[in-house]
């Protein structure tokens, strides 16, 4: 598939976004994957009655792809209303940094404002797996 333009990968997240079910904090996360082989997949954020069951729309896009053979992700979108535009919080980056640390982040708000950022700097000195061989 050929890759698209960042103006369109935020586009589709910004679509995902509308699916968001997130009537407790009314907070709407749209987020896209795009995979090695330039595959886009999507997800939303999707809340609970009980709250902390939640997850964030970057862990449903993240293993709805990876559970569809998504792999060697490139770009990540992620998009909100907020006055600012909105990094993942830290349980996103460490799972992105697993699976997906070479992505470059786009983030954009409902302004139209847009931040370029690794995951790695996003999440320095992180945990992964070579510290469990002892
Ligand atoms: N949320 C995300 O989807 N991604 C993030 O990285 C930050 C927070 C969601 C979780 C919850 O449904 C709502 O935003 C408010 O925290």
């Amino acid at each position: 598939m050929d890759a698209c333009s960042d103006d369109e990968l935020v586009a589709e997240a910004w679509a995902a976004r509308e699916r968001a079910l997130c009537d407790y904090s009314h907070f709407a996360v749209g987020a896209v994957l795009e995979d090695e082989a330039g595959v886009r997949w999507s997800g939303a954020n999707v809340e609970n009655a009980s709250y902390n069951l939640g997850l964030c729309a970057e862990r449903v896009a993240l293993y709805y792809a990876l559970t569809h053979g998504g792999r060697g992700f490139r770009r990540i979108a992620i998009v909100t209303d907020a006055a600012l535009p909105t990094p993942p919080c830290g349980s996103c980056r460490q799972v992105l940094f697993e699976f997906a640390r070479d992505a470059t982040l786009i983030l954009e708000n409902v302004a139209g404002e847009r931040q370029v950022y690794t995951i790695r700097e996003l999440l320095p000195h992180a945990f992964e797996s070579s510290y469990l061989k002892r």
